[in-house]
């Protein structure tokens, strides 16, 4: 039922209602277990890292995003789907960046693209929202960036604050429907809460963020190659995951696996199948 569709005017509209939900996915089982839970899923550039184990997330290309974005689209009937733009399809201007993001949207199926940037970004988004592509900001520590910030460090500290906080104004501004704030002290990221009129969607953030994000293998423990302060462990599937190919090796080399139950015998009947 296409009118069940989570919108980007809905998620605008529950600010200050409820809190939204969202995570990350990039295949369709993992889109299917988060759809009813969740009201937006963010196909991230994180997926390069998580999934093709690059050393950071500049490397992943418009072709990665479309075909996750489009096994994502498969899984979902509900929520939101949001895809991020890679790192060089949108910085050079307003109609490049429209060019890759309709290219996402026709692709995906997408209801709306992100992109990382504050002020320097408004123009493009602004561009983008007028000729029919909502948007999802992305300000403070914004990961495309990280040659530039010397790092992964938590942004918006000290005489940086102003910073961040004009960029979250800006995006608003521009149009954008939700903006990510990730990594910044909890009282900056409440403080632009309460100062932008769209949601605000945290990460390492503040629980007084309008919602919450995290990738979904960090909070499953499938992703354990660091792990950022803001990660919280749901499960340990990583370590379940490593137990349970440790004991398939084990009953191969012993011969106990396959068992009777999983061979086939001459006819269809003696199994009864
Ligand atoms: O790429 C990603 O997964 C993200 C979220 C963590 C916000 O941008
Ligand atoms: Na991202």
């Amino acid at each position: 039922d296409k009118s069940a569709r989570v919108t980007p005017a809905h998620i605008r509209a529950m600010k200050g209602e409820r809190p939204i939900v969202s995570l990350t996915a990039y295949t369709t089982p993992m889109a299917r277990l988060i759809d009813r839970h969740c009201d937006v899923v963010l196909v991230g550039d994180s997926v390069g890292m998580v999934l093709h184990g690059l050393p950071d997330t500049l490397g992943v290309s418009l072709e990665m995003m479309c075909l996750h974005g489009a096994a994502v689209a498969r899984g979902l009937e509900r929520a939101l789907l949001v895809v991020d733009m890679p790192f060089g399809s949108y910085e050079e201007g307003p109609a490049h960046a429209f060019r890759n993001a309709a290219r996402i949207m026709a692709e995906t199926g997408a209801g709306a693209v992100k992109l990382e940037g504050g002020r320097q970004m408004a123009e493009t988004i602004a561009f983008l929202v007028a000729r029919g592509i909502p948007v999802m900001a992305h300000v403070g520590l914004t990961p495309q960036s990280v040659h530039v910030f010397g790092g992964y460090r938590v942004q918006g500290r000290g005489a940086d604050r102003a910073r961040v906080l004009d960029d979250a104004r800006a995006v608003a501004e521009a149009g954008a429907f939700a903006v990510v704030l990730e990594k910044l002290p909890a009282s900056l990221a409440d403080e632009i809460t309460a100062a932008v009129e769209i949601p605000t969607i945290g990460i390492g953030a503040s629980a007084g963020c309008d919602g919450q994000i995290l990738v979904t293998e960090d909070m499953l423990g499938l992703f354990t190659d660091f792990r950022p302060k803001f990660v919280r462990r749901f499960a340990e599937l990583g370590a379940a995951a490593e137990a349970a190919i440790a004991e398939y090796a084990e009953e191969v080399r012993a011969r106990r696996f396959p068992g009777p139950e999983h061979v086939y015998a001459d006819t269809p009947q003696e199994a009864g199948r």
